[in-house]
């Protein structure tokens, strides 16, 4: 399964494209399954409906637990190292992992879940949110991880969007200095959520909660009522795996939904290419569980390949920026899987943080989540890699499950602020606006991607409609990717940016409608518009033009007001970085916004703002970028 040479990727991808099933069919012969396919692929992009080993029975937890206890039950599966570096870090084996997740997976049942039921899981980055995850696959429940900086009315309208039956969550959470009260954010989720029968708390910071009789009860009793042998339920290759929420271009989020074979085999297949893992290395991917690359290169696909993986609870810069790579020193990393938001940030307290630090260990870089820059893809190379270690740019999507573009360590070239070419399976395409292949090199254009892989999305939770309307309608036969990209003169792939009204901050993906409806809920605003700018540290900054007539109060304090409504009705990593009182916004005459304009402003350049004459009201601009240049 494991690609060695240039020439061996080169023959992989050829058979990939000439002869998917058997490709794919010979990849999944790698993991353990209770009853093989009888049919590796069916689909059509046009419901959309897409099939990967049909008829097969498998449950992934046996292939991340059970099957590696005969001969690496005494191996770490997972290394936690607390926000905290004078608390000890902690190592799971892959047996006590195995314990843990049993135990748990009892636990799910004895508070009334079974296989099919959602559970909503809000926690911070201990080892119990791994295993809560596990469990729920244990028991073929679908988990739906909702990351621990979402508010409460974004858990609510998650739960209520897929019905969850149980919740996990913790007494609080330790960012850096900050503690953050979980359990209050859930209980105030949970008044409009009444689909909701259990809520299981975990103590970690030991904070008081309110624990609501008959509702709610702690993680450390109810393991004591349980053993820790669970037969894990068999499930369909179909069978659904998880809910992951994204945001799209409209204010709504949707729940991406994987399924438990394809997921399976893609993520592990792509963890151990990509990083060229070799047994007995340790892998440290420094994701949030409650995003994508968690799900896939933190827990599932490193454990379904026995790897050891580091899950650290903390912040880059708690308590010092050096925190990484003590980290690396300490666990003696080999891989090391960020954020180009996480280098930048990092790159801007110079070398001091590095002096003395033992980087050695480090043989694979990779980045995920937005565009790397060339410095700071230098610096990376450079400073934490020491020239030797290759950096995988990776690029895919929640909805992927796993990476599509990216080099393979150690086995294709790497190439500054690219992700180079597509992984065997992967058959890219450029497209222009009208859905025409832009075929040859140096070219630009929207990505698309043509045939179906094992990872890809199947729906979106109790809506397929939008599933197809938001990836399969706009080009014929094609799955939309959102990205813009350019295809160089080597045939490499470089990721541009999002083509629709989605902003990518600091690696999170936030809809522009989406801040928008959280900005026309404060009370006062008539309305706004959001675009996003290039920002240094966070890639893109948030940029709202509010209309607020009748002010409340000082400009600064209503600032203040709108991004506490922003921090109540989505979480904080959607608040605006800037925000301009305006008495218009620029529109056309059948009333829509001309973004183009506003983003020209949010980015400080005004020389030329295209074509105007189609607007309702010209003065608008010229007010705008006069009050733009005070803020
Ligand atoms: C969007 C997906 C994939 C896990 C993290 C984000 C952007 C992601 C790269 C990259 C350039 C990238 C794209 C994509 N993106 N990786 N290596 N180079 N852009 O997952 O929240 O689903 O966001 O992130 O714009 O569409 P996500």
């Amino acid at each position: 399964m494991q690609i060695t040479s240039f020439k061996q990727y080169e023959e992989d991808y050829k058979k990939s494209v000439e002869n998917p099933e058997q490709f794919w069919g010979e990849v999944a012969q790698n993991f353990q399954w209770r009853k093989p396919w009888f049919k590796v692929l069916s689909w059509n992009f046009n419901e959309p409906n897409i099939k990967w080993f049909e008829g097969a029975k498998l449950n992934i937890t046996e292939n991340c637990l059970d099957r590696h206890l005969a001969t690496n039950g005494d191996k770490p599966a997972i290394v936690w190292e607390p926000n905290n570096p004078e608390e000890e870090s902690v190592t799971y084996t892959y047996k006590m992992l195995h314990e843990r997740v049993c135990r748990f997976a009892n636990v799910l049942k004895r508070n009334g879940a079974k296989k099919g039921d959602r559970i909503c899981i809000y926690m911070p980055m201990v080892p119990e949110l791994a295993i809560a995850v596990l469990a729920c696959a244990r028991i073929g429940a679908v988990h739906s991880v909702i990351f621990g900086g979402f508010s409460a009315k974004s858990i609510a309208d998650r739960i209520n969007d897929s019905q969850c039956k149980v919740v996990i969550t913790a007494d609080g959470s330790y960012r850096g200095n900050k503690q953050i009260p979980l359990k209050d954010v859930i209980d105030d989720a949970l008044i409009g959520c009444p689909t909701v029968a259990k809520c299981i708390v975990l103590t970690h910071i030991r904070t008081p909660v309110s624990m609501l009789k008959g509702r709610d009860v702690w993680w450390e009793d109810e393991v004591k009522h349980v053993n820790d042998i669970c037969e894990a339920e068999e499930m369909d290759a179909e069978d659904m795996l998880f809910i992951l929420y994204t945001s799209g271009s409209t204010g709504k989020p949707k729940g991406v939904v994987h399924t438990c074979g394809g997921y399976m085999v893609y993520a592990g297949y792509t963890f151990s290419n990509v990083f060229n893992y070799q047994p007995g290395e340790v892998y440290f991917c420094t994701a949030d569980i409650g995003w994508i690359t968690g799900h896939s290169y933190i827990v599932y696909g490193p454990l379904s390949q026995g790897a050891t993986s580091v899950l650290f609870e903390g912040i880059p810069t708690y308590p010092s920026p050096s925190r990484f790579w003590d980290i690396v020193e300490k666990h003696k990393v080999n891989t090391l899987y960020t954020a180009p938001t996480a280098i930048r940030s990092l790159m801007s307290f110079g070398e001091e943080p590095l002096n003395g630090k033992d980087l050695s260990s480090i043989r694979v870089l990779g980045s995920v989540g937005e565009p790397i820059n060339e410095e700071a893809w230098h610096w990376f190379d450079e400073k934490i890699g020491h020239g030797k270690a290759p950096i995988v740019d990776t690029w895919w999507q929640t909805e992927t499950g796993g990476i599509m573009i990216s080099p393979i360590a150690t086995v294709t070239p790497t190439k500054p602020s690219f992700a180079t070419l597509p992984l065997p399976g992967i058959q890219p395409i450029l497209v222009d606006e009208n859905g025409n292949e832009i075929e040859g090199n140096g070219v630009m254009g929207n990505l698309c991607i043509k045939f179906p892989w094992p990872g890809m999305l199947r729906t979106t939770y109790g809506d397929h409609e939008r599933c197809k309307q938001t990836y399969f309608s706009t080009y014929e036969n094609l799955y939309f990717t959102g990205d813009g990209c350019l295809r160089d003169e080597d045939g490499y792939y470089r990721i541009t940016g999002r083509v629709d009204d989605v902003l990518n901050v600091s690696g999170h993906r936030i809809g522009t409608a989406e801040v928008e409806n959280a900005i026309n809920m404060h009370a006062g605003v008539v309305e706004s518009a959001v675009v996003g700018y290039p920002h240094d540290v966070k890639g893109q900054g948030i940029y709202a033009f509010v209309i607020y007539p009748e002010m409340h109060g000082e400009a600064e304090l209503s600032k203040k007001d709108i991004l506490q409504t922003v921090t109540r009705v989505i979480g904080a990593i959607a608040k605006p970085d800037k925000i301009l009182f305006v008495s218009g916004l620029p529109k056309t005459r059948s009333g829509k916004i001309m973004r183009r304009i506003l983003r020209k402003i949010a980015e400080g350049d005004t020389t030329n703002l295209g074509d105007t004459s189609t607007l309702l009201d010209p003065g608008v601009v010229e007010e705008i970028i006069a009050a733009a240049k005070k803020l």
